[in-house]
């Protein structure tokens, strides 16, 4: 694993944004899997920039998100297609049929996620994953455990989750109880990896993350066993690493 620290998120948010502009100038139609939440939120912003910058050209990738929260409409504004469409997908030229994101249909869902699994293999699997992580140390919405699910699956979000989430919601209630995320079998199946964490929150998440140690007690702790991930920190989130 490289551990790249920065000072700040707006250094995060460009050094992430700079590998993947790498990644799509040496494979116009590189396949990217991507993620929500507030810490890419940076590197999204930085990316549509260079695009219209005409620094780089989105118009050959395929991509495939992480997660989607069950029951959550692609309209509604807490769903992550919402949050791609307003953070990427409507800010740059890219082919709609290109983008994949996982159901938030409970019908036929396990269905659902064999064929997502299906589709970025046929995709000819990520080039390169982008990953935030919880406080509790889940990547995706893969949630600490007995155990962990290597395919695309419905989870139950953890209280730790749901209330994390919240801040997004009018009320902790409002938060859905459940999403399909990728499993960790999808996730490190990708060639390359990008990790990135922002805030005193995530500190103690990133360093049993790179602890030498495997723990489902950690989802993001198996990533050690990939043989390309970057993970890109801020001061704080690197703050209990010795
Ligand atoms: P955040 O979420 O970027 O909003 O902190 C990350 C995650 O829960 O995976």
């Amino acid at each position: 694993m490289e551990l790249i620290i920065v000072d700040n998120y707006q250094e995060l948010s460009e050094r992430a944004a700079m590998l993947i502009v790498a990644e799509v100038e040496a494979k116009p139609r590189a396949v990217l899997g991507l993620a929500t939440g507030s810490t890419p939120e940076g590197m999204y912003a930085e990316l549509v920039k260079l695009n219209s910058e005409g620094k780089v050209d989105f118009s050959g990738i395929t991509t495939f998100n992480l997660d989607e929260y069950a029951g959550l409409a692609p309209e509604h504004e807490q769903s992550y297609y919402y949050y791609m469409r307003h953070h990427l997908f409507n800010q740059v030229k890219i082919r709609a049929e290109q983008i994949n994101m996982p159901s938030c249909d409970l019908e036929n869902v396990d269905q659902f996620c064999f064929e997502y699994d299906q589709r970025i293999a046929a995709a000819g699997g990520i080039d390169l994953q982008v990953l935030g992580i919880g406080g509790n140390g889940h990547i995706g919405f893969n949630e600490p455990g007995d155990q962990l699910r290597v395919p695309t699956h419905l989870v139950d979000l953890t209280e730790d989750t749901i209330l994390a989430n919240s801040r997004f919601f009018s009320s902790v209630e409002a938060v859905p109880k459940q999403a399909v995320t990728m499993g960790l079998g999808s996730i490190m199946l990708a060639n390359k990896i990008i990790l990135l964490a922002a805030g005193k929150a995530k500190a103690e998440a990133i360093t049993r993350t790179v602890s030498g140690l495997i723990t489902t007690s950690v989802p993001a702790s198996i990533l050690q066993l990939h043989r390309d991930v970057t993970i890109i920190v801020d001061r704080e989130a690197a703050g209990l690493l010795s």
